[in-house]
């Protein structure tokens, strides 16, 4: 590999000094063939994240072949990802974290690979056009790391009592593979798995294929919608697993730790009825397959909704956070922010649904939940919209205020109107991404008045107002 590199940097350079010959290396003019490209950017200047993602292309889709080892903790992998370039590239970067890079190469050629904290930088050896589709094969191991975010959390590889879990949000996914891991750039997912026999590995999206042999399990799973690579997951140990359909015959796949699966059976036998119902407010389910993966406390703090099968550890399997995770398929998984300010768009919709489950199951009114919410102190440390940094991004104000700002919103317009606003927010920017002003305008759009008061106190005011009546 390392003389490999070499003799690919030395072509590189031969060229480039070629092109500064000949003037075009600053991009003007003179057009000497597969020497116009330049470097697609670090990062997409994620707010909180500026090096998070990468410029220069767009991936279309994942196919990751996983061969993970439990006891050893090692995983060897490919990653084969085909993009579209957004302009002429002479060099790309892809984010990942820890592992080694064994080999790259783009559309078969061999391409230089060097590495800079979680960036890689790939220098094909031939420049790619504006336009092109293109495809990177890159071949790598290693034990994947466990990721402290500046909160504390814990996200990307974590290791459980017998296997791994893997939960990329905001920025784990870069623990397991090398990608544009901005929740801007979507794509499908092909996610093969290979684990020793006895073991089980789930993921994402429908199961198409498992087969057994020489001591190994391999199983192939096809996210066909397209997806943030911080829902992507992988599971991997001893689960029970249950395979079902919902009425409307969407597959219903849970798996659980065998230590909890007796406890938490009746609520996973819930997912089709509560689908159900959140269909009659949030429009039609947005994915080709359901479900969860349970794991035993401890294993990860917290919920998430990984892409049509969200994890859970049991202390965190209520039928609140059912439902929260379940709502978040469609709000953050089919409506995916654009940036991770826009996390609020994720957490108040999720928290909404919390609301709405309470009114129609326990007849618990929005509006007792608002009135507790607006109460706790908790909640004004600052405005949804505008998380100070990186580690608000998980906090109460967030969750409870961005639950506030729509019931503002269902109290200025009304029940029929809110609920327009909800399935039609979800219809708007189904599998795509949306900003806060795309919100805002679109809310007041559907109000047919202008919000402003909404938005000035209740997604960007720092004080805790009047409490309104
Ligand atoms: N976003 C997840 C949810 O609401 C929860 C979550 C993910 C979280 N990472 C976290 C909560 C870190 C606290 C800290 O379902
Ligand atoms: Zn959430």
């Amino acid at each position: 590999m390392e003389s490999r590199i070499r003799a690919v940097l030395g072509a590189a350079t031969a060229l480039l000094l070629l092109a500064g010959c000949t003037g075009a290396a600053d991009g003007g003019g003179v057009d000497i063939g597969g020497v116009r490209g330049t470097p697609g950017a670090a990062g997409l200047r994620d707010p909180y994240f500026p090096k998070l993602g990468n410029g220069g292309y767009d991936v279309t889709h994942y196919a990751l072949d996983l061969a993970y080892d439990p006891r050893s903790g090692r995983l060897d992998a490919t990653a084969m990802i085909t993009a579209r370039a957004g302009q002429d590239l002479s060099a790309f970067n892809l984010d990942l974290a820890g592992l080694t890079v064994d080999s790259a190469a783009v559309d078969g050629a061999p391409a230089a690979a060097s590495r800079a904290g979680n960036e890689l930088t790939l220098r094909p050896r031939e420049d790619i056009d504006k336009g092109a589709v293109f495809r990177t094969t890159i071949a790598y191991s290693g034990t994947p790391e466990t990721i402290t975010d500046a909160d504390g959390s814990k996200e990307g590889w974590l290791r459980t009592e017998d296997g791994a879990v893997a939960l990329g949000q905001p920025v784990g996914s870069m623990a397991w593979f090398p990608g544009n891991h901005h929740p801007s750039d979507k794509a499908t997912y092909d996610i093969t798995l290979t684990v020793p026999q006895g073991t089980q590995a789930i993921s994402n999206g429908v199961r198409t294929s498992e087969r057994t042999a020489n001591g190994r399990t391999t199983s192939v799973w096809h996210s066909a919608e397209p997806m943030a690579s911080y829902l992507a997951t992988v599971a991997v140990g001893r689960y029970t697993t249950k395979v079902s359909a919902t009425p409307s015959g969407l597959p219903v796949l849970t798996a659980a730790d065998p230590v909890v699966a007796a406890k938490s059976a009746p609520l996973l036998a819930r997912i089709p009825e509560l689908l159900a119902w959140q269909e009659k407010t949030f429009g039609p389910y947005p994915f080709s397959a359901t479900g969860a993966i349970v794991e035993r406390t401890g294993d990860a703090g917290y919920a998430l909704e990984t892409q049509t099968r969200p994890v859970f550890p049991l202390d965190s399997l209520t039928a609140e956070i059912l439902v929260h995770e379940l709502a978040h398929q469609w709000f953050g998984n089919s409506v995916t922010p654009a940036t991770w300010q826009d996390m609020w768009l994720n957490e108040g919709f999720a928290v909404y649904a919390e609301w709405l489950y309470a009114e129609d199951f326990e007849n618990t009114p929005a509006q007792v939940n608002f009135e507790t919410a607006f109460a706790a102190d908790i909640n004004w440390a600052f405005p949804p919209a505008r998380p100070p940094a990186a580690e608000d991004l998980f906090d109460p104000p967030v969750y409870q205020r961005g639950a506030m700002v729509l019931h503002r919103i269902r109290q200025r317009v009304g029940d029929r109107t809110f609920r327009e606003l909800l399935a039609g927010w979800a219809a708007r920017h189904r599998h795509g991404n949306a900003s806060t002003a795309d919100f805002t305008a679109y809310a007041e759009e559907v109000a047919g008045e202008d919000l402003g008061e909404v938005w000035d106190v209740w997604l960007y005011g720092d004080e805790r107002p009047r409490r309104p009546n």
